[in-house]
């Protein structure tokens, strides 16, 4: 199934690069595939099946959540 139609990325290539490394989050996904880098509409799809493969919830946050956090914190105090 293609996950992301504007990279014509698979979710079978998305849980390999989970699998191999290559992507524990969205935003290393992005990085590794180019998922959710140009119209976004595939990124919650993305983040649940990566959440999949890394047996975590969907509504855990990933790294880059974290870290979008951290600066939204650090922007709000500024
Ligand atoms: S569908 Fe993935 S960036 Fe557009």
């Amino acid at each position: 199934m293609i996950v992301c139609v504007c990279r014509r990325v698979t979710e079978r290539e998305i849980r390999v690069a989970v699998r191999t490394g290559g992507a524990s989050c969205l935003d290393s996904l992005g990085v590794e595939l180019g998922v959710a880098t140009q119209c976004g509409r595939c990124g919650d799809c993305a983040r649940r099946i990566v959440c999949e493969e890394m047996g975590r919830t969907a509504a855990s946050p990933t790294a880059g959540d974290e870290r979008r956090a951290s600066f939204a914190a650090a922007a709000a105090t500024a």
